[in-house]
Order: structure tokens, then sequence, then C-alpha cells
């Protein structure tokens, strides 16, 4: 059983075998968790990155970490808000979906998430924090032989995870800085 643990704080510091960054199309950084991750990896994740060709909107690809504590990084790119008619449930789904694919393909057993499209691409964040969660566990229930052992969902703000939290469901037991649940 998966476990699926919300916290508050900085991916690019965590250590696990693969983040997920909320990248743009063209995977050549930016600002917000893009641009933290970009930092703290260093210049030879452009590099790669550069070779990529970019990504389209719910899809993602996956590097090597190089500075950072995580071994890869899966840059997903999610779906921008235009008020909930352009598909973007689906889109922002996907990119869950296709980074865990992702990251079960290169072996990691852990994998931490941020709340992708919930920051400059303005995605409502308690929506989000729903589909975030569900399509990790519709995932994770149709393969259950995929060998990630934990998904981290990592809030920067507290909006963020209250919403996630509420979202995994938090248990009577947990601490305050984090809920866990069962895919
Ligand atoms: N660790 C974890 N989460 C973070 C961090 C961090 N170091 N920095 C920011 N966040 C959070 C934000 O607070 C937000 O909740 O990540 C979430 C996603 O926000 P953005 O980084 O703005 O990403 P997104 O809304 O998907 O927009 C993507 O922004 O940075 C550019 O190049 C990126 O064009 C792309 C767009």
């Amino acid at each position: 059983m998966t476990a699926l643990k919300v916290m508050r704080g900085d991916i690019t510091k965590l250590d696990v075998d693969a983040i997920v960054n909320a990248a743009n199309t063209s995977l050549l950084g930016g600002g917000g968790v893009d641009g933290a991750i970009h930092r703290a990896a260093g210049p030879e994740l452009l590099e790669e990155c550069r070779t990529l060709g970019g990504c389209p909107t719910g899809e993602a690809r996956i590097t090597r970490g190089y500075r950072l504590p995580a071994k890869w990084v899966i840059h997903a790119v999610g779906p921008v808000w235009h008020g909930g008619e352009r598909g973007e449930d689906a889109l922002l789904a996907s990119c869950y979906r296709n980074s865990l694919r992702l990251a079960a393909e290169a072996g990691a057993r852990t994998v931490a998430f941020p709340a992708i499209s919930c920051g400059v691409y303005r995605f409502p964040v308690r929506r989000a924090a729903r589909i975030a969660v569900n399509a990790v566990r519709d995932y994770l229930r149709e393969h259950p032989r995929c060998g990630i052992e934990e998904v981290d969902f990592v809030a920067f703000d507290d909006a963020v995870f209250d919403a996630l939290r509420e979202a995994v469901g938090r248990l009577p037991e947990q601490g305050a800085d984090e809920a866990a649940g069962e895919a």
C-alpha cells in the first residue's frame, strides 16, 4: 500500500527519489517552483532540459536531479486556469498520472509533488488538490505493482497545505504538520 503524505516546505530540500517540477512547455525554467528547482539543481539541469525539445501541457519529461538531493526531476506542464471550460481538470490530472508513470519506469520509490498549476497558472487550489489526490490514488490503484512506496504532496503555503490535507483526509493521530492517507 503506498503512503500518501502532505507536508509543508521547500520541495528542493526533500531527499526523495524524484521531485516533480511545475514547468512550462519550453522546459527552459521560469519562476516559482521551476525557478527554485533549477537554482538548486544547477546549470546542468537546464542543459539537459534543452535537449528535450519542450513538453506539451498535461505531459511530463524526466531528467536527472544533478545537485538536488533527489535523483530525478520530473517536469510536468500544468494547464493555465481559464475558468474550467477548456479541459483544465483533465490536463491537471494527466500531469500527475504521467509523472507517476515516469517515476515508476525509472524505479523511483518515493515521489514528491508541488501543487502544480496553483501559482502563476492560477488554478483554484481546493479544486486542484482534489484532482491531484484523486489522480494519484487512481493511478496507484490501477498499478499496484508500480513500486512507488510513498507520494508526498508538498505545500509551500497554508492555503495549499490545508487544501491538500482535506483532499487526502486527515487522520486524528496525525501531527499538525503531516496528514497521511493511503492510496
Ligand atoms: N517548493 C514547493 N512548492 C513551491 C516552491 C518550492 N520551493 N516554490 C513555489 N511552490 C509552489 C507555489 O506556492 C504553488 O503552490 O508551487 C505551486 C505551483 O506554483 P508555480 O511554481 O507558480 O507553478 P504553476 O502555477 O504551475 O505555474 C507554472 O510558472 O514558474 C513558472 O516556469 C513556470 O511557466 C511556468 C509557470
